[in-house]
């Protein structure tokens, strides 16, 4: 899809459709709504404030063949009130738009602007709107998808603006909505073709394109460095677990050395969750194909860092396997030695993500990370917690917590922040290891966490719980149903903000 500004009258520009939106409440007595109104016989002001049009968000009224102007079609979008009109709006409106009129079989569409929001954050927002809302997770469809795509996104605007601002904002809408939808795509491969080795392959891909430097380690290579918590889990499987490690390095920047500061994120990468030996329910078992979401992020975000190019060291750390059930399979009451020396006692081999992200977090410090950012679909109870809605943020320090809620907040990504009380330690112990891997019922996306937080020790460390909301089961209608690529997004935000802050 192409995207692009116009400086000229809507009714003037031809084009397949006209988007535009309409405020809570407004009336077409002014502005571009009475142009509209009058050029089309009065219907627009008709309607607005009947149950037609309210304006509320999810409001839509679609106009074929629309009286005096040369779009061919025209779409007004409720954007909700006025005074709560964000960027976030701007994204879910322009997706809305995209999904419905991709159903007409409209090729190009215009989206008039009406704010006053920042010229190349609005197109940054309403390029990843776009692009977003039109994915589809249909790669195994075998109907022809050609027929019904949009082609062209024109970012419509009565005055003229900054041509340089817009370019970039339209710019660092496509890196980050792009990749976004490839950790999407990822997410939505079944574990058959998407095994660790395969996923090893398209993150060589994607560093060879973009031009980072990788590194994948075998299971000779984890088993020298002693990652017992990770070999423990992939034991159940026939396919070879991986730890796939990439990093970024700002152009002309010094090689990280000790003292330089160096984020990690550490994504969860299970391939398929069965839960191994303690096997989970067959209702729903096929969705875990997506509890790799946590790798597919961190590759994603990686690859919108290399093209961002954010003055700051990034590495991504992606421990992958499966989580199998055999004859060889790490079983209950096994004890792991984790390559921290930490030992573990295995309660539930289901609670394999912390056990995995374990080693890898502890590699990530064992390379030079100077503050961790990990995520996962880690636990069940966190969509008990939150439901579909946010993520689960916490930490070993609340000042970096608080700036990845900021930065979740600035792109319209909802966290939540659960407490990490010491009082919850207790719930880990186990009888005859160090640590266990299961606190049993309650608190579970807490204890997870903590269980975490004994591998990040003193690094500082954010921990994100994407269990919930990396896979949309309700249709949107700005978004497909099905894997969301959620807190991508706020990665990035947070890397380019706190490269920018020092
Ligand atoms: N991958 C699951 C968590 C999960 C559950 C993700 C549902 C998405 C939807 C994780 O490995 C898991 O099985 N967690 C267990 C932990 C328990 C055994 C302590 C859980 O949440 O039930
Ligand atoms: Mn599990
Ligand atoms: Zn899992």
């Amino acid at each position: 899809m192409e995207v692009r500004a116009e400086f000229e009258k809507f009714y003037d520009f031809e084009t397949d459709a006209l988007v535009v939106t309409v405020y809570e409440g407004e009336k077409a007595d002014e502005g571009a709504l009475k142009e509209i109104d009058e050029r089309t016989g009065g219907i627009v002001s008709d309607m607005l404030g009947t149950d037609e049009m309210r304006g509320k968000q999810g409001d839509m009224v679609y106009i074929y063949r629309p009286g005096n102007m040369r779009a061919r079609r025209l779409l007004l979008v409720g954007a909700g009130k006025r005074e709560d009109f964000s960027l976030d709006t701007v994204r879910k409106v322009t997706g809305s738009a995209a999904r419905f009129l991709r159903g007409k079989g409209a090729r190009s569409m215009a989206v008039l602007r009406r704010s006053q929001l920042d010229l190349g954050k609005s197109a940054q927002a309403a390029t990843e709107g776009a692009l977003m809302g039109l994915f589809e997770p249909d790669m195994y469809k075998t109907e022809n998808k050609e027929e019904r795509r949009i082609d062209e996104l024109i970012l419509l605007s009565a005055a003229p603006g900054s041509e340089a601002e817009l370019a970039q904002g339209v710019e660092c809408g496509r890196i980050i909505a792009e990749a976004v939808n490839m950790a999407r795509e990822l997410s939505n491969e079944p574990s058959s073709t998407l095994t660790p080795t395969e996923l090893a392959e398209r993150a060589k891909e994607t560093a060879t394109r973009f031009g980072l430097d990788i590194d994948i380690l075998d299971e000779a290579r984890m088993k020298e460095l002693g990652m017992g918590a990770l070999l423990g889990v992939a034991r159940g499987s026939d396919e070879p677990a991986k730890l796939i490690v990439l990093r970024y390095l700002p152009d002309g920047a010094e090689p990280m050395g000790n003292d330089a500061d160096v984020i990690a994120i550490v994504g969860k990468g299970i391939t398929f969750d069965s839960g191994g030996i303690s096997i989970k329910p067959a209702e729903g078992m096929e969705k875990m194909k997506y509890d790799m979401s946590g790798a597919a992020a961190t590759l994603a975000a990686m690859r919108a860092i290399a093209q961002l190019k954010p003055r700051i060291n990034v590495i991504g750390v992606m421990p992958t396997t499966e989580n199998m059930p055999s004859g060889r399979a790490y079983k209950p009451g096994d004890v792991l030695r984790a390559m921290s020396g930490k030992t573990i006692e295995v309660i539930n081999t289901d609670a394999e993500g912390r056990l995995i992200l374990a080693d890898a977090i502890a590699y990530a410090r064992k390379i030079g990370a100077t503050r961790i950012i990990d995520l996962a679909t880690l636990t069940g109870a966190v969509s008990i917690a939150l439901g579909p809605i946010n993520v689960a943020i916490l930490g070993n320090d609340q000042q970096f917590i608080d700036e990845v809620r900021a930065a979740a907040r600035e792109v319209g990504e909802r966290f939540w922040q659960l407490p990490m009380d010491e009082d919850y330690r207790e719930l880990i112990k186990s009888d005859i290891a160090d640590i266990k891997n299961s606190a049993g019922r309650y608190a579970g996306t807490i204890t997870a966490a903590y269980f975490l937080r004994e591998f990040a020790e003193e690094t500082p460390w954010v921990h994100l719980d994407i269990a919930g909301t990396a896979w949309e089961n309700e249709r949107k209608p700005y978004m497909a149903k099905g894997p969301t690529g959620v807190a991508i997004r706020t990665l990035i935000n947070y890397v380019c903000n706190h490269a920018a802050k020092r």
